[in-house]
């Protein structure tokens, strides 16, 4: 990772005791030089493990302008984030987007991400708008959303990735209902990348999807995990096991990260946000210790057990 990507030790202080984190074992604990990062297996390319969802900002830009989306963005790259997901919107919101990525102090430096979400010719237009838009030669990353009319675009995603017009490509689900599908289709293809839902609540990744996608070197990003925000709405009146600060846990939010960050297969989490502070504690969950297996199962018992 180049130096300018770090965190700044000093930021990283200042901005957990915004968050309130004052306690100085659990400030030693957490403070390190930078987000982790994992191997994409089909290239060794390096990417840091938190990342930020399709958020609300971008789908806002229309109405809100750009700079709740730069706000959110800056706030991921300072505390060493990369992974941007993304899909067309329309050409005016997503140009706005592009203008976003053009900004000194952020051109150049995500990792972006765009999907085809519709049927036949209309989903082959959405990759080109989104190039055009984001004014990129190259998408880092383009995805069939969802699996949508899988068959009619991976020989198209195929193309883009032997053209150059995208550096990966791969799949996404977000819901058990496909998995069978991914499967399948995962028996005779090898994307770089595929996106599934997992989290301490959603946690059936584990039995299958998981661990094929580490024995394929198929990098993995998650999604959903805050189920979309349902999560914390369970959770609202919960209070956190008195044992989790021990494990350098303070929040639900860390609690379901810190859950999901330790799994082997995955590569980057995509976390949603429009609120800078969320964005920040999202991406710190990701600095210090993560609990080990036992404190992983007991975790996942506290959840089931409400
Ligand atoms: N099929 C697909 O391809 C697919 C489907 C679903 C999702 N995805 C991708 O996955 C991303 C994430 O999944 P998701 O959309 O289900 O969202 P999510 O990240 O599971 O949840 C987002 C919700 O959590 C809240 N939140 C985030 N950080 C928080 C924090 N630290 N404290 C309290 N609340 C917090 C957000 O509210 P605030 O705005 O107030 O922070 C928002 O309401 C999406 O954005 C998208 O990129 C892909």
């Amino acid at each position: 990772m180049l130096f300018d990507d770090r965190f700044d030790r000093r930021d990283f202080l200042a901005t957990l005791a915004a968050l309130g984190v004052s306690n100085v074992a659990a400030l030693k604990a957490l403070a390190q030089d930078s987000m982790p990062l994992r191997r994409v297996p089909s290239t060794g390319e390096e990417l840091p493990i938190i990342g930020l969802g399709s958020s609300k900002v971008i789908s806002e830009i229309g109405a809100n302008g750009t700079e709740p989306v730069a706000a959110i963005l800056r706030t991921l790259l300072e505390h060493g984030g990369r992974v941007i997901d993304t899909w067309p919107r329309d050409p005016a919101n997503d140009s706005g987007f592009g203008r976003v990525l053009a900004e000194p102090g952020i051109a150049g430096r995500p990792f972006v991400t765009t999907k085809v979400s519709e049927d036949g010719a209309a989903g082959v237009n959405q990759l080109e708008t989104s190039l055009r838009s984001y004014g990129m030669d190259t998408i880092d990353l383009a995805q069939v959303f969802s699996l949508t009319d899988l068959y009619t675009h991976w020989p198209t995603l195929k193309g883009w990735k032997e053209s150059g017009k995208a550096r990966y490509i791969g799949v996404t689900v977000s819901n058990y209902d496909l998995y069978d599908e991914l499967e399948t289709f995962l028996a005779s293809e090898t994307p770089d990348f595929m996106q599934v839902n997992y989290s301490i609540s959603e946690r059936r990744a584990e039995e299958r999807l998981l661990p094929l996608a580490q024995d394929r070197g198929i990098a993995v990003i998650i999604n959903r995990p805050f189920m979309n925000g349902d999560y914390f709405r369970r959770l609202a009146n919960v209070p956190l096991p008195d044992w989790a600060a021990a494990s350098g846990i303070h929040s639900w939010a860390e609690f379901s990260l810190k859950y999901i960050l330790p799994h082997p297969a995955l590569t980057t989490v995509l976390t949603e946000t429009s609120n800078p502070v969320h964005m920040a504690e999202n991406a710190m969950a990701s600095y210090g210790a993560m609990p080990d297996d036992a404190t992983r199962q007991r975790m996942a018992a506290y959840i089931d057990a409400l």
